[in-house]
């Protein structure tokens, strides 16, 4: 096993050999650009550290990670599409940059990129691989179509909440896994585990990109914060929130969050107030710890060694901490 920051590194290296500008530029520039904005890279490092715990070659997993990252990253190019978004890491996003045809285009292209890395897998493996991709790639627009849906409705519960984040964000964190778990060729029974604990982790780590989009720090965070209460995200933020309030503030609340005033900055203010005041801020935070516990739980069931286990583990309590 490598550490985190060194399967990062090697993973960044094979980016760069891969990352090639053609024609037309107005393509793949902005391609370019997204994937060499940086980011965590946490996806694929989970497959490339995936398939080193599963007792194959972190190598062997390079194009599986390097799939994983474009799709993601052609996730983010469409997704700052629908939320307005005016930056990501720090800088303009790529419909700001060029416009919003270009991150369309630029994003399908992305998702066929990302396909395509698959045939430098023999059969076997590129079947699995496509599979888990297709229904994987399926459920996270499933998962942006109740986050966009929600925007206008004022009845979401917490069920349909976690539901929505575990579409959109989670299952892609389980299945950068599971490629490397393929890839290593482990047991079925391995490669769901591993699927669950990614699944369990990335419902925790969406609740914690939550919770920073309203309380991170802007110079660091390299998004707009405050961006979901502009557009009136339901978050657990923003359910707990109501839960906890009397009747007169859940009114106030719900007209807050189905309004679009010129003034932001207010918005952001009051919608953070309320957070704060009703507990829903602290709740949040338990729901991340009550989350990223249920990924621990499951590595119980898996067939690795104890080392293994705490590698995984300082992964999940690292991503807890984390400020960006
Ligand atoms: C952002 O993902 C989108 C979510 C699913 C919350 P990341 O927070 O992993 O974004 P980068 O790749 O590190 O920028
Ligand atoms: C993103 O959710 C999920 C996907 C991109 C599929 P968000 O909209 O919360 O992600 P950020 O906060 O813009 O990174
Ligand atoms: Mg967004
Ligand atoms: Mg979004
Ligand atoms: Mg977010």
């Amino acid at each position: 096993m490598l550490s985190i920051e060194k399967y990062q590194e090697e993973f960044i290296n094979y980016l760069k050999d891969y990352s090639t500008v053609n024609e037309p530029r107005n393509l793949y520039e902005p391609i370019d650009y997204i994937l060499g904005l940086g980011g965590k890279r946490l996806r694929p490092v989970l497959t490339l550290m995936t398939a080193d715990i599963f007792n194959s070659n972190y190598k062997e997993a390079l194009n599986a990670a390097l799939s994983i990252e474009v799709f993601h990253n052609f996730s983010l190019v469409h997704d700052d599409i629908m939320d307005d978004a005016p930056l990501r890491r720090g800088e303009q996003t790529v419909h700001e940059k060029w416009d919003i045809n270009t991150g369309i285009l630029s994003g399908d292209a992305m998702l066929i990129m990302a396909y395509q890395l698959f045939e430098n897998y023999e059969p076997s493996t590129f079947q699995a691989l496509a599979k888990l991709f297709s229904k994987t790639a399926l459920e996270v627009c499933e998962g942006q179509q109740y986050d966009v849906d929600f925007e206008t409705r004022n009845d979401v519960t917490i069920p349909e909440y976690l539901k929505m984040i575990e579409y959109k964000t989670a299952v892609l964190v389980g299945a950068a896994m599971k490629m490397g778990a393929i890839v290593a060729n482990a047991s079925e029974a391995d490669q769901n585990s591993i699927y669950e604990f990614g699944r369990h982790l990335g419902i925790a780590f969406q609740l914690q990109d939550d919770y920073l989009d309203a309380f991170g720090d802007p110079k660091t965070f390299g998004k707009q914060v405050g961006g979901d209460i502009i557009e009136n995200k339901k978050t657990y933020l923003y359910l707990k929130a109501l839960e906890f309030s009397n009747e007169k503030d859940q009114v106030e609340l719900s007209q807050l969050f189905a309004s679009n005033p010129e003034n932001i900055d207010t918005k952001i203010e009051i919608a953070k107030q309320f957070f704060t005041t009703s507990g829903s801020a602290e709740a949040t935070k338990e729901a991340i710890k009550e989350y990223t516990n249920k990924a621990f739980a499951v590595l119980n069931d898996l067939n690795i060694s104890e080392d293994k286990k705490d590698i995984l583990k300082t992964f999940g309590e690292n991503l807890m901490n984390r400020t960006v």
